[in-house]
């Protein structure tokens, strides 16, 4: 006999939907689209809505829809079997909502890679004692498949190290920088029209959004609490269009990789403006494209790309998490559950070691080039590759070196010496070379 399921069979399931930002109306968009979303044997129907304005214009009609000014009010909402929250921020109404949802039982879909990356795992105890589901695929690469693969797909692999390009914001900047020779602040106007950077850009300029996303994904791949505290964070904004020119002298493109390594020694989550080379594939991911290296112990080396920000990649991974609450998957919300999670055990990031590029802007006269390669030399630190450019008619003259492996001690003592030379006329500029 064939299995068909008619509508009458399907639950419904209550949606309270809170935040009508980008993702929000991605999401209502997509109900629109497929009424009555009926995967996974139940269908979804939103039964309330709420957010900061309600007569704001918007591109879809929200009259028709219970609405409730206070979020923490429609998470408790008899009517809402499920809470969505779409709001953002670590603190303040959603991390209130999202906490009177889960006190409830009641199941809850987030796209907020803050708030998870803060407030993870006391979240997770609060979920796992009600027995309530806490999903948040679209907290990390937007559309594309991240959270569910490495808490799920990979669960069976030990995950050595991650990196990659978190950041939709980032990553369309830099690449319209070099592909058009434009400034920093011309492409970040651009990218929030687009509707890619955060309500508040320092978040994804600073470095802060692609840390939340890799510290989240330190927690699922390596069975410990998230801990955004010890992630080290360096932004795109000291990026010059020189940079980008020069790597690519050099056979290198900046990327704003974010990255996560297990040794014996502990966990070092970071986030840095790094240089990668032109043939790999993250330095070919562009625009506002994410893409992701995973390394496991036994399966190797895994490589995804995809959309990682936007309305309609983001609603579709909160649907596909709206859809996982229908089956009601009972899984401890990061790796293990909250009881048993390790405690994050960071590493010293000034005993780590990699290659670096480092630029000086310096007087153009005999001797410097000595100078500055004897105190590299005297730090221990051996250069790769060298490359000097005068530029007609400006102020001294820039030269850039790439390192061999050195540690992160050596390299920011021997930097610092250079600057103090007296021959050296601007603040030296370090990038990593990425290990990918
Ligand atoms: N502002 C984020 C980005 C959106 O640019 O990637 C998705 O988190």
């Amino acid at each position: 006999m064939a299995f068909v399921m008619t509508d009458m069979d399907r639950k419904t399931w209550r949606v309270g939907v809170a935040g009508l930002g980008t993702v929000g109306a991605g999401l209502l968009n997509f109900l629109a689209e497929r009424p009555g979303f009926a995967p996974a044997g139940g269908r979804a129907v939103v039964t309330g809505v709420s957010a900061r304005s309600r007569t704001r214009p918007r591109p879809f009609d929200i009259s028709n829809l219970p609405w409730f000014d206070d979020p923490v009010a429609l998470a408790r909402s008899p009517d809402v079997d499920v809470f969505v929250e779409l709001i953002g921020g670590s603190d303040g109404p959603a991390k209130a909502a999202v906490e009177a949802a889960l006190s409830l039982g009641k199941p809850v879909v987030t796209a907020n890679k803050a708030l998870i990356a803060e407030h993870g795992a006391e979240l997770a105890a609060l979920a796992e004692a009600k027995g309530a589901p806490l999903l948040f695929e679209a907290a990390v690469m937007g559309g594309t498949p991240a959270v569910k693969m490495v808490r799920e797909a990979l669960v069976g692999d030990d995950i050595q190290s991650i990196a990659g390009i978190l950041n939709g914001t980032c990553n369309y900047i830099l690449t319209e920088m070099e592909a058009g020779g434009r400034s920093f602040a011309d492409v970040l106007g651009e990218a929030q029209r687009l509707g890619y950077a955060e309500a508040d850009p320092t978040m994804d300029v600073g470095g802060f959004d692609a840390a939340h996303k890799i510290t989240i994904l330190a927690a699922l791949a390596f069975g410990c609490a998230p801990n955004f505290a010890a992630a080290e964070i360096e932004g795109i904004e000291q990026v010059d269009l020189l940079d980008i020119r020069m790597a690519r002298d050099l056979g290198y493109r900046i990327k704003l990789v974010a990255s996560a390594e297990r040794s014996e020694d502990g966990v070092l989550v970071r986030v840095h403006p790094s240089l990668a080379p032109l043939d790999h594939p993250l330095a070919q991911a562009g625009g506002a494209l994410n893409a992701l290296f995973i390394e496991g112990r036994r399966i190797g080396r895994i490589f995804v790309q995809g959309p990682g920000a936007g309305a309609g990649p983001t609603a579709a991974a909160v649907a596909a998490d709206i859809a996982d609450v229908m089956t009601a998957p009972q899984r401890p919300v990061f790796q293990a559950p909250a009881g048993a999670l390790e405690p994050f055990k960071a590493v010293d990031p000034s005993k780590m070691t990699g290659r670096a590029y480092l630029r000086f802007l310096v007087k153009d006269e005999p001797g410097v080039i000595a100078a500055v390669s004897e105190t590299l030399a005297g730090a221990g630190v051996s250069i790769e590759s060298f490359l000097q450019k005068p530029t007609e008619g400006a102020q001294g003259v820039p030269i850039v070196l790439t390192t061999h492996a050195v540690t992160e001690s050596a390299l920011t003592a021997a930097v610092e010496r250079i600057a103090g030379l007296e021959a050296v006329l601007d603040r030296p500029r370090l990038l990593r070379i990425a290990r990918i």
